[in-house]
């Protein structure tokens, strides 16, 4: 008999039950369904809608519960349907009718929104976590590579020297708004569900401060209607995800470029690279091609979950119910996505030596020489034609602009003299300017990071 059999003739078919159930992936939810009912029914005596001796049975068949799904000696049966009802008619069976008196004042629609949304909560947490240890890798590479030069791109060409710090820096910028929108999705999201009932509250005198001050929300929520069917925190929570995971996809595309023999910027870890099944010489960065890849995943978990809710109307539906395993999917790949990448980048070798050499390639300090001429009274689209000329010989010879001669830049225009620096070294350290990649100006992103991860 289901704990809702009572208008029903006969039994329910045995597709529908597999159809219809959640318990195979909403069983992850167990800890988060017997603290919410422990909060529910000690709420339920301090108001005298059960008494202290209920309130005491039901906590005591809960965490016995517990236990028994923790040492794997629960029964589970997909005819529960749910997580939610496994425990409730388990609760019944171990302590007998008082364990009928739980589910006064509720229904499994608050249930599952509270159950839900304090177990999304909590991976907000997590994340941010995670990703404040990954700020702290990049932040601790940039220190040791202030005068690491490499090429800085764009359209993926030379474009002008930048150090390494300075490009490890711009993705402690993007995770840095990474855990900052974990945080606030937290703040915001952090309102109980509890005590909403089906759709309309109850005519039972609950008391929803209590639950709220027991599982840790901020207050209740305020309208219920909204509340049964509000799933934008596990939507919040998938576009977390993938913002992150396109940040970690963006650096993952750079590893994989950067440990190719065209560019050898880097040399991944053996402990982090695969190797070939044929090809005995490969050394493979299956880890930032797997990053790569699970953000695909990540923006379809989020996108499906969008899908599900654009036509529901309030409130409940059953719909809803295929909210949970993309979130899951995504938290579980994300989280350790997020690890993995840290061990990459924390035991990689950074080839100085080849960024350097790189830079000698493409007249990165081209922009360097109009510059210096814009600095002796001349406008810059003069002197940016000056400059594009000086490319030319450059090319012409086979050479790098920086490797011109004095002789051979004055054949292109006499107002160049003696006091001009087209080394890569000039180029970087005159950048100075606020967020630019001198070393002056790097230390200082460098310590308003540091700052920004000992307050948080
Ligand atoms: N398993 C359901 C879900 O995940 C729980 C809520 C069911 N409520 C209901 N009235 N059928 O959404």
């Amino acid at each position: 008999m289901k704990l809702w059999g009572g208008r029903f003739s006969k039994q329910a078919a045995k597709i529908l039950d597999e159809f219809n159930a959640s318990l195979p992936f909403d069983k992850e939810l167990y800890i988060e369904d017997i603290e919410g009912s422990i909060a529910h029914s000690q709420m339920l005596a301090k108001q005298g809608i059960i008494t202290n001796e209920d309130a005491k049975k039901i906590k005591e068949g809960l965490l016995k519960i517990k236990k028994e799904i923790e040492n794997n000696e629960f029964k589970w049966d997909i005819s529960d349907e749910d997580i939610h009802m496994a425990i409730e008619k388990r609760l019944i069976e171990l302590i007998g009718d008082t364990g009928k008196k739980l589910h006064t004042a509720r229904s499994r629609n608050d249930q599952v929104a509270v159950d839900f949304r304090r177990w999304v909560l909590k991976r907000n947490l997590d994340f941010s976590k995670k990703i404040k240890e990954l700020i702290e890798v990049f932040v601790n590479i940039a220190k040791e590579n202030i005068n690491t030069i490499m090429p800085g791109m764009t359209h993926l060409q030379h474009a002008q020297p930048i150090s390494f710090a300075y490009h490890m820096l711009a993705y402690a910028s993007m995770f840095k708004r990474d855990y900052e929108r974990f945080m606030e999705s937290y703040k915001r999201n952090n309102k109980n569900p509890l005590g909403c009932a089906a759709l309309a509250g109850t005519p039972h005198p609950i008391d929803r401060n209590e639950t709220t001050k027991a599982l840790g929300f901020d207050e209740p929520s305020v309208n219920c209607l909204d509340t049964v069917s509000d799933r934008d925190f596990a939507l919040e929570i998938l576009f977390n995800i993938s913002m992150l995971m396109m940040h970690a996809s963006r650096i993952s595309e750079e590893l994989v470029l950067w440990s190719t023999s065209e560019f050898a910027f880097i040399t991944l870890s053996d402990e982090y690279s695969t190797g070939s099944s044929i090809m005995p010489q490969k050394k493979n960065p299956d880890v930032p091609e797997l990053i790569r890849g699970k953000t695909g995943r990540a923006y379809g978990n989020l996108i499906a979950l969008l899908t599900v809710m654009k036509g529901l109307p309030l409130a409940y539906n059953k719909d809803t119910q295929e909210d949970k395993e993309g979130v899951f999917d995504s938290v579980k790949n994300a989280l350790i996505s997020i690890e993995i990448l840290k061990e990459t980048l924390k035991t990689m070798k950074i080839n100085k030596e080849n960024m350097y050499k790189a830079c000698k390639k493409g007249h990165l300090t081209a922009t360097d020489l109009a510059d210096y001429l814009v600095k002796k009274g001349i406008p810059f689209r003069e002197a940016h034609h000056i400059t594009g000329r000086a490319v030319a010989l450059a090319e012409s010879k086979g050479v790098d602009l920086s490797d011109l001669s004095l002789d051979e830049l004055k054949s292109i225009d006499a107002r160049i003299d003696k006091d001009v620096d087209l080394s890569l070294e000039n180029s970087m350290n005159s950048r100075k300017s606020f967020g630019g990649t001198a070393p002056e100006s790097v230390k200082k992103q460098i310590e308003y990071f540091e700052n920004f991860l000992k307050e948080i």
